[in-house]
């Protein structure tokens, strides 16, 4: 049983009480005997039946116990084309994570480099004030 393979599309269908799977990495789990003792509740498992939760699983930061408990409840794993789509999905989502965080940085960078030059500028600024007035005040003593 644990050898069955299955596309995204069957697993889908199970998106309810009396059938619920879930994919995790390239694993299809049947979590329905699960559902009443899931310490997380029903309900989240519910919310994502029929779907991958491999971020969310990993989100919430399950503990090593439930990660070994998955195996109790896998029922097979994803047909080879699936598993390539979700590999392209994965770098595709990993690639746009990069991308924003790098425009992320480019802006703090350019953000800096505003702080620094207004920073060179005031403190240009001060100093010449500074030397305006001890020179007007020289003067004028005379
Ligand atoms: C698919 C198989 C899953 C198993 C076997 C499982 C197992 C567990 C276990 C054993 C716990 C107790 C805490 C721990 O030991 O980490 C737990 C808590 C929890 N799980 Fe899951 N879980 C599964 C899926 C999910 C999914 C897909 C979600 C979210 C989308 C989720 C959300 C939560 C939440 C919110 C808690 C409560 C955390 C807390 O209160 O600290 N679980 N789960």
């Amino acid at each position: 049983m644990k050898d069955t393979r299955y596309s995204f599309e069957d697993v889908k269908i199970h998106n309810n009480e009396n059938s619920c799977w879930v994919v995790l990495a390239n694993s299809v789990y049947d979590v329905t005997p699960f559902l009443n003792e899931h310490p997380g509740g029903a309900d989240i498992l519910l919310e994502n039946a029929g779907i991958e939760v491999t971020d969310q699983f990993f989100e919430v930061g399950h503990s090593t116990k439930a990660i070994m408990l998955l195996g109790k409840y896998k029922i097979g794993e994803l047909i080879d084309e699936d598993m390539e789509k979700r590999r392209l999905r994965r770098a595709e989502k990993l690639k746009r994570q990069k991308e924003e965080e790098e425009k992320k940085n480019r802006k703090i960078e350019k953000i800096l480099k505003v702080i620094d030059s207004t920073y060179v500028q005031v403190c240009c600024g001060i100093a010449l004030g500074l030397t305006v007035t001890v020179l007007f005040h020289l003067y004028s003593k005379k």
